[in-house]
């Protein structure tokens, strides 16, 4: 008889749950989304919208109501009715028996997550280590993909080196991104961070960093670093949605200027949390 086991149970396979059939599961085909509120108001609902439908579009899956995805993230946010919330969701293309190409009109799976994110983060006055990395991810990094081992990995390996972020080095040596964050470096007068391309994620919280940039006099500077820049840098500093901007003060065991937070980062942070109220 056809059969599944789930651990060290075996199940019939007509018994077995869709959802362990999920392509999200066998082939990462799926693409998602992490959203936050700040004091109960979602933090640029329609640009992360507006990303996830092209994730959707560029890995063409179909019979997603992009009005339908936005009301349910809205219902399950009002539900649960916490102001400082981390919103996570995917699609992947649905479930069904493994086969690269699907067969018939597979229909796709939507999973949503609100969950309670610190009201403080002492990473933002302490700020983190980070270390280099390897960028070993797929050519199509601005796909907001469920393919996420090479990210996984790169942070395991920051991780057993006690630091928070692991930063990406390409084959030509060049840095793109965190393994889950946007990278930037001040040097003088100078905000500098990888150009937007197909080798990094479109970042939400990188447009307003660039934002606050401006009104707070730094000159933007979008052109790729080396880790060798990077050390030697007057502040480093990661984005991500989770904790808008985090100061970087070890890079690969380089102290970055006097070991803490530095004073055009603090600023930047101030200056974001204008746009959150
Ligand atoms: N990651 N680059 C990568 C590879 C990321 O995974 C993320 C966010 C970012 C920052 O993007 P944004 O500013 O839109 O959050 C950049 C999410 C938070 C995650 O995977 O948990």
């Amino acid at each position: 008889m056809q059969l599944a086991m789930i651990q060290d149970k075996i199940v019939p396979f007509e018994q077995l749950e869709p959802i362990y059939l999920d392509r999200g599961l066998y082939f990462g085909d799926g693409v998602y989304e992490v959203l936050r509120s700040y004091d109960g108001k979602i933090f640029a609902f329609e640009e992360h919208m507006q990303r996830f439908a092209r994730s959707i579009e560029a890995i063409e899956i179909e019979n997603v109501d992009m009005n339908d995805i936005c009301s349910r993230v809205k219902k399950a946010f009002d539900t649960a009715g916490m102001p400082n919330a981390k919103i996570y969701f995917h699609i992947t293309r649905g479930s069904g028996p493994r086969s690269h190409i699907c067969e018939g009109n597979i229909k796709p799976n939507f999973f949503l997550t609100v969950t309670e994110l610190p009201a403080t983060d002492e990473r933002k006055t302490a700020g983190i280590c980070v270390i280099t990395h390897p960028d070993l991810r797929w050519k199509r990094c601005d796909i907001k993909s469920l393919n996420l081992l090479p990210n996984v990995l790169a942070q395991r390996q920051a991780a057993k080196k006690g630091c928070a972020e692991a930063i990406l080095v390409d084959e030509k040596g060049l840095i793109t991104e965190g393994a889950s964050s946007a990278f930037f470096a001040i040097i003088k007068k100078n905000l500098q961070t990888t150009p937007l391309g197909s080798n990094i994620l479109p970042s939400i919280t990188r447009k307003f960093v660039l934002k606050a940039a401006e009104k707070i006099g730094l000159s933007i500077v979008e052109k790729a670093l080396k880790p060798a820049q990077a050390k030697k840098a007057d502040e480093l500093f990661i984005a991500v949605t989770t904790a808008d901007i985090v100061p970087v003060v070890k890079f690969d065991d380089f102290i970055i200027g006097d070991g803490k937070p530095g004073k055009f980062t603090k600023m930047l942070i101030e200056e974001f949390r204008s746009f959150t109220k």
